[in-house]
């Protein structure tokens, strides 16, 4: 038998202070909603909107009526692509409970057209969100993770990248050429954060969803054919769901994940190991 300490919090966030950015909707929100459903003190979603049936407040209030929480979520409207946005978000979140913990770079941008019609803007866009912004989130919210962080329980930066920055998913018609260059990055990003931060007591992993039902990702879905086509040409004959992102958030954000540094988990049963379908477009 092996001795294994407070296996019962293996999987708990208990006392745990986390920020999901872009966690109004979509696998930010089903993050957030996993945080605080393995104890997390206060989970804080920041996205641009706060109002609306997309925004932040009605997210919030969905996240607080949770039977059985012990802890509390609270809202802070940012653009996480604007370095002057992210400063001020890093002292309003100092200010919720003086303390942070787990830091989801979550938010992303996509952009779908050929090759030719791609606009500088979109580029921009997306490389400020999903790279730039991200290595602005880590390196401001830094100080807040160290002060946390511990040698047997670091903080934790997890960022959400995806498939498309390992395989090359589509060329063509509705061609994602630079979304998927910016999570080849992102992936990059995680990596050397990994080793940048590792001595200051924080982690950093990569998810790397498949298809998840979204805003971002339900056009797309459209024009590959539909849910049941893509569902069909996925090993696990489906597409990922909110337990999926909840199941890899808590392992990387809990005391089971606190030795796990540098490493990508790819969340989409499969399919990025399987060729062709997905270049159909
Ligand atoms: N769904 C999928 O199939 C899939 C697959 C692979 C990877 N991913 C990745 O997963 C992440 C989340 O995607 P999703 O599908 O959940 O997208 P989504 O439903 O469109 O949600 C995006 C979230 O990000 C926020 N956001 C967008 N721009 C922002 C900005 N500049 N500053 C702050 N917040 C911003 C949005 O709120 P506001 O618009 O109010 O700002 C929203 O809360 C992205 O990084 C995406 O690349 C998704």
């Amino acid at each position: 038998m092996s001795e294994l300490q407070d296996f019962d919090h293996l999987f708990r966030l208990d006392g745990k202070v986390a920020l999901v950015t872009g966690g109004s909707r979509g696998l930010g929100l089903h993050t957030a909603t996993a945080l605080l459903r393995a104890g997390a003190k206060k989970v804080i979603i920041t996205a641009r909107k706060a109002e609306g049936p997309q925004g932040i407040d009605q997210a919030v209030a969905k996240l607080n009526i949770l039977p059985g929480l012990k802890g509390s979520a609270v809202g802070i409207p940012a653009n996480v692509s604007s370095e002057a946005e992210i400063v001020r978000l890093v002292k309003e979140v100092e200010k919720v409970e003086g303390k942070l913990d787990i830091l989801v770079a979550n938010a992303g941008a996509t952009w779908g057209s050929t090759f030719e019609d791609a606009p500088d803007h979109a580029t921009t866009k997306i490389l400020d969100l999903n790279v730039r912004g991200v290595f602005l989130l880590a390196q401001k919210f830094t100080p807040l993770l160290a002060a946390s962080g511990t040698r047997q329980d670091p903080s934790r930066i997890i960022i959400v990248s995806s498939t498309a920055g390992i395989n090359v998913p589509h060329v063509g018609e509705n061609g994602t050429i630079m979304y998927s260059v910016s999570k080849a990055a992102a992936h990059h990003l995680g990596r050397n954060l990994a080793i940048e931060l590792g001595p200051k007591n924080i982690t950093t992993n990569i998810v790397a969803p498949g298809f998840f039902p979204s805003k971002l990702a339900d056009g797309l879905i459209d024009k590959l054919g539909g849910t049941s086509e893509l569902e069909e040409a996925n090993p696990r004959k489906r597409l990922g769901k909110a337990e999926d992102i909840a199941g890899v958030m808590i392992y990387l954000c809990s005391s089971a994940g606190s030795y796990i540094n540098g490493v990508d988990i790819t969340v989409d049963g499969g399919m990025v190991l399987s060729r062709g379908r997905q270049s159909k477009l």
